[in-house]
């Protein structure tokens, strides 16, 4: 029976800015993520502050080694990280690198690659640098095209013998729905019109598609793919107009994968543009530049959202970003997001069918407080058989989806080291196989400890998923 790939990529998932921290170090920037330090929801602050986790985060800027040691002993094939793009370009408009920057990131993937370990590189992980949302207005501007072509071209003739693996930008689609977090769009989101909005995905598309093109002429082995938030839409009910406003939320989504695999824009949104006196203003290049399509598509997976005409019947979803109403079959965690491991499959399912291109899921996890108790041997761990119900239950809809003939390059868990969250900016919500001691005060010892996951994904990467 046909089960996961003798080359499946197993590993994890973090980005630069949840868990690096050395915010000011060896001469990196200032990053939009610098002045959030309650979130997406909460308010930016004018520079860093000391309530902001972010800034020290779990230290791996300098635990890096014995990080990437504990996920070799789990058997990673790949580790997900992306690279703080005000690392190299402090500003994010300087002509040159910031060498320092590099060295680290040298150092970072030589780690890896010593265990066999492949980094899986996002290029831009809601981590623009401030400055070009204090003096550009963030990807409202055409100029960040060249400026990301710069880091692009800077990253890859540097790393091109040690990253095979990269995305363009992470989860792209929350853009609309996040533009100072994803887009560095310092213009407060209330004054933004949807024109704004989509004018500035228009600049990270073809931002996105010049990086492939590089990309390729650069490293002529490399994959390159897209990154999008997977949201997945059920109808609530069955009345045909709810299966059409399921089809109309989950295009929000699919539209940035549409471009990303057919190289142009779907004729629904030209649609929706002319009814909205939508005009994007293209350069004459940019159809061209479009044309370059990824090598595969990969996305977050952590739950669905129902879609529905009768709101009356409706409960509104927690959730990160896109949200939707609750599913009366499914349960949430304990922030509220909806626990769909079919959904899984299903999107998979949905993604191939539509594409026919490789996947690769690159970030799904369950976030939960977590306690570290002391076992009678005085080893001090964290008894997680939610976190491993969760992945086990998803893992094995992975399985099913690859029976169904879906082409999957790999899988990294969201966090597979607790870091700070995204959303919330909190330590408490943790993701990781790895416990790491720090409080949403501040304060612990950032040592680091095996959960009980730990041992559960070592063995069933080490079974390529017969064990699940
Ligand atoms: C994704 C992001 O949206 O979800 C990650 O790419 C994020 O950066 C993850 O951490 C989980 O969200 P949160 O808010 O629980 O950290």
């Amino acid at each position: 029976m046909k089960t996961f790939p003798e080359n499946f990529l197993w590993g994890g998932a973090v980005s630069a800015n949840q868990c690096e921290g050395a915010y000011n170090e060896d001469g990196k920037g200032l990053s939009v993520q610098d002045v959030l330090p309650h979130g997406l929801r909460g308010e930016r602050t004018e520079g860093p502050t000391a309530d902001n986790l972010k800034l020290e985060a779990i230290d791996f800027y300098h635990n890096y080694k014995e990080d990437i040691r504990l996920f070799a002993e789990m058997g990673f094939k790949v580790f997900r990280t992306s690279i703080a793009w005000s690392r190299i370009f402090p500003e994010g408009d300087e002509e040159t690198p910031n060498e320092k920057g590099l060295e680290f990131y040298d150092r970072l993937f030589d780690e890896c690659l010593k265990y066999g370990i492949e980094p899986l590189v996002t290029i831009s992980h809601y981590e623009t640098p401030l400055g070009l949302a204090e003096k550009y207005d963030g990807w409202r501007s055409r100029k960040l095209i060249g400026f990301f072509e710069r880091y692009c071209r800077t990253v890859f003739t540097r790393y091109k013998d040690k990253v095979k693996y990269w995305l363009t930008f992470n989860e792209i689609n929350s853009l609309l729905h996040a533009p100072f977090m994803s887009g560095g769009i310092k213009t407060p989101a209330e004054q933004l019109t949807e024109q704004d909005l989509y004018q500035a995905m228009h600049h990270e598309l073809v931002a996105s598609a010049m990086a492939v093109k590089l990309g390729h002429e650069l490293m002529p082995s490399a994959k390159i793919g897209c990154m999008i938030l997977g949201i997945t839409v059920y109808p609530l009910t069955p009345d045909p107009d709810d299966m059409i406003a399921t089809m109309e939320k989950d295009r929000e989504t699919l539209l940035f994968a549409d471009i990303h695999a057919r190289g142009t824009y779907p004729k629904y949104l030209l649609n929706y543009f002319e009814d909205h006196k939508i005009e994007i203003c293209m350069e004459p290049e940019d159809g061209e530049i479009l044309k370059n399509t990824v090598d595969f598509i990969s996305f977050s997976y952590y739950s669905s959202v129902c879609a529905t005409t009768h709101t009356e019947l409706g409960e509104p979803t927690g959730g990160n970003l896109s949200r939707g109403y609750k599913n009366p079959y499914l349960k949430a965690t304990a922030w509220g997001w909806q626990i769909d491991p079919k959904g899984l499959r299903y999107t998979l399912n949905r993604l191939y069918d539509r594409y026919q291109l490789p996947l690769f899921i690159v970030e799904n996890g369950i976030g939960a407080e977590d306690q570290l108790v002391t076992l009678e041997n005085g080893e001090k761990t964290v008894l997680d058989d939610y976190r491993i119900d969760y992945l086990r239950q998803h893992l094995i809809q992975v399985r099913e989806a690859i029976r169904d003939g879906v082409e999957i390059m790999g899988y990294t868990s969201w966090g597979c080291i607790d870091l700070v969250s995204a959303s919330t900016a909190e330590m408490r919500k943790r993701y990781g196989y790895i416990y790491v001691d720090r409080g949403d005060d501040g304060t612990g010892s950032l040592r680091r400890y095996r959960k009980k996951s730990f041992w559960w994904y070592r063995d069933i990467i080490e079974s390529n998923g017969v064990n699940l």
